[in-house]
């Protein structure tokens, strides 16, 4: 059966970082509230660099590392849910920017989950043989829908983009898991140029959100592949509160040091966080061939879901 396999990995941070000392002058809060109930430490912030211009950064990287020539792309997604610009789609802007002149590109809203249901679509894709070679990326400019007035939201976010590159491959195991349960008011945003344009979220809400789904998307991964927990070597889990990752871990009996974490940098990045999170545990060496790696994630929608995979084989790229 054909499925798909990640060959390449890539990302992109805007270059000003924003501590949480600063955030100090900005909103009524501290270094220390923030670190302890999120986890997070700084986060990146754009002056200047857009969703497309930092997603073809990524994209330039990943195709690199994958030893692809832009050409050989026939897929571009682009997970975002802050597009500067309506019109054309950001994969499209992307397509233009690295020259992948071959690639049908479209973008794909599914908020902090978006990276995993743009994955998902690709593996459909590449499955069904519509496409052999794609880009999928997660970018992110949140700090323009972020309302740097409110201190319940703005310290949470940052801005960033992650990328992969993935070949259509014979009998690479691929299960996924994907859900979505319409609700309005959790967390919104009527988008950049809107009046209503600032994010809008009931934390506590997406919070409980998230350790009901989350866990149970594990679970349900584990089933299909007909594996126990022990097994996976990596959780890599959307990057939006440390005391999520620490309550996912909890619930599904695995040890924190099996879940990959990045927040204390980065904040959380949406749709960039599991594609980021790949690329840094690609460069640091953390990834081996054949290693068990399961991604999961949650946002606004509400959407839930995750991707169980095997690393790749350098050899097969
Ligand atoms: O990708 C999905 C995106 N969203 C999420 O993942 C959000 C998930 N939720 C969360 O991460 C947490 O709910 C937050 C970090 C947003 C908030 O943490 P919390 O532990 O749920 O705090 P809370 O809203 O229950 O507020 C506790 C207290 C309140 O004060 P009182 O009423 O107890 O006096 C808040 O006013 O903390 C106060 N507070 C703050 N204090 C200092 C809220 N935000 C801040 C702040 N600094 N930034």
């Amino acid at each position: 059966m054909r499925t798909i396999r990640i060959t390449g990995t890539g990302s992109a941070l805007p270059g000003r970082i924003v501590t949480n000392k600063e955030l100090e002058q900005m909103v009524e809060t501290s270094d220390e509230w923030i670190r302890e109930r999120t986890g997070i430490g700084e986060r990146h912030v754009s002056v200047g660099e857009t969703v497309v211009t930092l997603a073809s950064e990524a994209a330039r990287k990943a195709l690199e590392q994958a030893g692809k020539r832009a050409e050989e792309i026939d897929l571009i997604l682009v997970a975002t849910c802050s597009p500067e610009q309506y019109l054309p789609c950001c994969a499209c802007q992307v397509q233009a920017a690295v020259g992948a002149v071959n690639a049908l590109a479209f973008d794909v809203n599914a908020a902090c989950s978006g990276f995993l249901f743009a994955l998902n679509t690709a593996d459909a894709y590449l499955r069904t043989g519509l496409a052999e070679n794609a880009l999928v990326i997660g970018s992110e400019v949140l700090s323009k829908l972020v309302d740097w007035t409110d201190r319940g939201s703005c310290i949470l976010f940052g801005d960033g983009v992650g990328a992969v590159v993935v070949k259509s491959t014979q009998d690479a195991p691929w299960y996924a898991h994907l859900g979505a349960r319409g609700e309005r008011d959790i967390l919104w945003s009527g988008g950049m140029g809107s009046e209503e344009r600032y994010l809008h979220m009931n934390g506590q809400e997406v919070f409980k959100f998230a350790l009901e789904t989350v866990p149970q998307a594990a679970r349900t991964l584990l089933a299909k592949a007909g594996m126990e927990k022990e097994q996976v070597d990596w959780y890599v889990l959307h990057q939006a509160n440390h005391r999520i990752v620490e309550s996912v871990a909890r619930r599904l009996k695995v040890p924190l040091s099996k879940c990959y974490e990045n927040i204390e940098r980065y904040g959380n990045t949406s749709a960039g966080t599991i594609p980021i999170a790949l690329d840094e545990m690609a460069e640091q060496g953390l990834l081996k061939a054949g290693q068990w790696i399961m991604c999961l994630g949650f946002g606004s929608g509400m959407t839930w879901g995750g991707a169980l995979f095997q690393w790749q084989d350098k050899e097969e790229k």
